[in-house]
């Protein structure tokens, strides 16, 4: 074992040997004395316990799998809402009003689909302002304080992998025009990935590889960086939590909120309906009588291809990531420990060779864990959901082309904005979609633009609307 005179690292060094993971001192001779500081403390954040769990997990889940009783879940589809939305939309909008709601954007990930160097958040989305992700939803979320007459606190989700630079972004933007000390900021944990005998895998002579530990790791440190007592000590009740890159997010809607408060829900869910039984999308359901979404991978064939009784799929609600919390009960997810599964991707993890040089695999050599939000619904004994219109609420940009990706985004919301002009009986072309904007400081859905239409110039030629 190598050895060094402070007896606390010592102590380091000693559970690394107890776990079996000494081959990450590979380098140690090469380092000098603050590379040596660098990784044991990197290696004091480890819980190799929960690691060793993980790992065997991983073997155990090779060999058969459970059955689960799988059927659909209740959900609240547009018919009903047409009938409800104004029953539900008063308590929302008094929610609002009263100060009891929290926005809660998630932005630990790490984009590598799109392969954006930088936060995702800073990638430029709007039409004609090239605005970033962060600054439409700023500019959403300061039309709703304009709305309501009260700043809604944001609470923003990052990782070691963009902290600092999601930080920054937004202060060299002063907060376009948010209130700073609405804006807090906390980041989540990360987990080391494991080679597939369950080591440690050095990507720096004095660095092992970690990434962050999915977006349930949101539940856990919303509760370490004490903001759920911060809530409540504010008077917050609901949480509205958004994933960064749905560029048509509807924040804090009203009539969402509305329908977790009448429905007394503690986790509330929005679906879209599937376009085809294919499309590649978690599906809300009951599993084993728990509502909670299925991940695409893990609906057979049979159940994703599955008719019900008007012959349209049994599975439809594709899962769209916007969940309304409540806070009393991410206070009790945390109140005895942290409890979300952990889900194994295998996934190519770059790795030192024998040489100390950087290997980036073509094939999977390792696997990452991560928990997904979604998981804590099995633990809600109420959770409320509703249906959206995918046109009016979701698009999300995850790749660099096809589906998902910056065209796509683009096209969803030329869509939007022009189906919002015509709504308000302002003429303009949709074959093919012409380059406009509508600024969310406008209007930030088709009623606004109906309520303010006097103030759009007519023939509208104009390509930004504020
Ligand atoms: P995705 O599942 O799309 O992952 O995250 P990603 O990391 O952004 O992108 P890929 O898979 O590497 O291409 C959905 C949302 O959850 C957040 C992301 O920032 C995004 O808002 N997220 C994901 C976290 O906050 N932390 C995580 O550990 C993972």
């Amino acid at each position: 074992m190598i050895s060094v005179s402070n007896s606390e690292q010592q102590k380091i060094i000693k559970k690394v040997y107890n776990h079996g993971h000494e081959q990450i001192f590979r380098f140690w001779n090469e380092l000098d004395v603050s590379l040596r500081e660098r990784l044991l403390q990197q290696i004091d954040t480890v819980d190799f316990e929960l690691l060793e769990r993980l790992f065997k997990s991983s073997q155990e889940q090779e060999h058969g799998e459970d059955t689960i009783n799988l059927q659909p879940a209740e959900i609240i589809t547009l018919l009903d809402r047409e009938k409800n939305d104004k029953d539900v939309l008063p308590l929302g909008e008094k929610a609002l009003r009263n100060g009891e709601v929290a926005a809660f954007l998630v932005a630990g990930g790490q984009g590598s689909r799109l392969g954006f160097d930088g936060p995702k958040g800073i990638y430029p989305v709007t039409p004609v302002k090239q605005k970033s992700l962060f600054q439409n939803q700023t500019e959403k979320l300061l039309a709703m304080a304009e709305k309501y007459g009260k700043i809604i606190p944001w609470y923003i989700m990052t990782s070691q992998t963009n902290h600092q630079q999601t930080k920054e972004y937004f202060e060299q933007e002063n907060y376009f025009g948010y209130k700073a000390d609405k804006v807090k900021f906390f980041m989540q944990d990360m987990l080391p990935a494991v080679d597939f005998n369950g080591k440690l895998i050095l990507d720096k002579k004095s660095h092992f590889f970690e990434s962050p530990n999915g977006h349930g790791g949101s539940i856990k440190a919303l509760w370490d960086s004490g903001s759920i007592k911060e809530m409540e000590k504010n008077g917050i009740k609901y949480i509205f939590y958004f994933q960064v890159d749905n560029v048509l997010v509807n924040i804090c809607d009203p009539y969402y909120l509305g329908y977790h408060i009448a429905g007394n829900a503690q986790v509330s869910n929005k679906v879209v309906h599937k376009v085809n039984a294919e499309e590649k999308m978690g599906v809300i359901c009951k599993m084993n009588d728990k509502t909670g979404v299925l991940e695409y991978s893990d609906l057979d064939e049979k159940d994703m291809y599955a008719l019900d009784e008007k012959n349209d799929l049994k599975y439809w609600g594709g899962n769209t990531a916007v969940h309304v919390f409540s806070v009393d009960f991410i206070r009790k997810e945390n109140e005895s420990g942290f409890r979300l599964p952990y889900h194994i991707a295998n996934k190519s993890i770059p790795y030192l060779n024998d040489d100390g040089k950087i290997v980036k695999p073509d094939e999977k050599n390792g696997m990452k864990f991560e928990t997904f939000v979604f998981d804590a619904m099995a633990d809600a004994q109420k959770v409320t959901t509703i249906e959206i219109k995918r046109e009016e609420e979701f698009s999300a940009l995850k790749n660099k082309e096809g589906s998902d990706s910056p065209e796509t985004v683009l096209r969803d919301q030329l869509k939007l904005f022009a189906s919002w002009l015509q709504n308000a009986g302002i003429e303009v072309p949709l074959e093919p979609l012409v380059k406009l904007e509508i600024s969310p400081l406008f209007a930030l859905h088709a009623g606004d633009v109906q309520k303010k239409k006097d103030k759009i110039p007519a023939p509208f030629n104009g390509m930004y609307v504020e």
